[in-house]
């Protein structure tokens, strides 16, 4: 008996590091990142259709393309072609991770849908082929698949696993309006310009915090290399930015290309406080909290 629907639960990421190399020939730029999935998660369900059809509720549910334009949907498209079959999927996403955020929720949408359209179509395809699949539809799509933390080499689909101990505690800070990823990278590169840019690699220090489990040095190691650019296309993060220091978060980081900062905190109290403090200010859209590491894309009850 084929599944009626089947939801699969995918999480964002953040960037604890991410270190961006000059420009390749093909576009994109060699990175060397430190990708750690949140818990904060957006629910794909894959039930029986006719063709692809695709529902969207939550965050930027008004915004964001339901059809050939989303993520979701080409990846429902690609794993039919690759298994040789006609889709037949109606796609619905639960939206929690904002859109165009920095924190890779088309990206998630993408692994949830391979993975929801995989258990409804029962094709069982083998996990290196979905991980191909995943980064032909994006670079940070095998990521959300995978879950967790890794390191994330080439334009950030090559992944190493990372060991952490201990879980960590999250303010993230939305804004409104996104930042195109494109833009993000072209002004990485417009504000470099001249300077010689050295391989990317990942931290000691940074390695040494997950391994210990330590968020007071976790908060100190993170870094990103997007950060000016996207502060340059959107100086009004730098407030948000200063606003969370002051209050004493342990660090923070624009997410990604951006707008959404993310800012790590000792513990859930502090985390609420800061997050009152963050949407009392006006300096944002809205305030999300989370723990992490979280797990990747992986099937929930429908
Ligand atoms: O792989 P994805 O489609 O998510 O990438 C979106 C855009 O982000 C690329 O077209 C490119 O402009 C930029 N990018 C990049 N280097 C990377 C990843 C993305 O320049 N490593």
């Amino acid at each position: 008996m084929p599944a009626e629907s089947v939801t699969v639960r995918v999480p964002a990421k953040v960037n604890l590091q991410l270190a961006v190399g000059p420009p390749r020939a093909d576009g994109y730029h060699e990175i060397a990142t430190v990708f750690h999935a949140v818990a904060l998660f957006d629910d794909v369900t894959a039930r029986e259709g006719t063709g692809i059809t695709l529902s969207i509720e939550g965050e930027g549910a008004g915004e964001l393309p339901a059809d050939a334009g989303n993520l979701a949907w080409r990846a429902a498209s690609l794993l039919a072609a690759h298994a040789g079959i006609e889709p037949a999927v109606r796609l619905h996403l639960r939206k929690s991770i904002p859109i165009a955020g920095g924190m890779a929720g088309g990206s998630a949408d993408a692994a949830g849908a391979l993975l929801a359209c995989d258990g409804l179509w029962q094709l069982g395809t083998p996990r290196d082929e979905l991980d191909r699949l995943a980064a032909e539809l994006g670079s940070d799509v095998p990521f959300a698949l995978h879950g967790g933390t890794a390191i994330g080499t080439g334009r950030g689909e090559r992944l190493t696993p990372v060991l952490s101990s201990g879980s960590f505690h999250w303010v993230f800070a939305l804004a409104d309006g996104g930042l195109s990823t494109p833009a993000v990278y072209a002004e990485c590169d417009r504000l470099r310009a001249g300077m010689s840019i050295p391989n990317p690699y990942v931290s000691d220090i940074l390695m040494q915090a997950l391994r210990a489990g330590d968020p007071i040095l976790l908060g100190k190691a993170l870094n990103n290399d997007l950060q000016q650019a996207a502060l340059s296309l959107r100086p009004s993060l730098k407030a948000v930015l200063s606003f969370a220091d002051d209050l004493g978060a342990l660090g923070g980081i624009v997410s990604g290309s951006g707008p959404t900062c993310a800012f790590i905190v000792r513990d859930e109290a502090q985390a609420i406080d800061l997050a009152v403090a963050l949407s009392a200010s006006g300096l944002c859209r809205t305030v999300k909290t989370a723990t992490s590491p979280a797990q990747g894309a992986r099937f929930i009850a429908s």
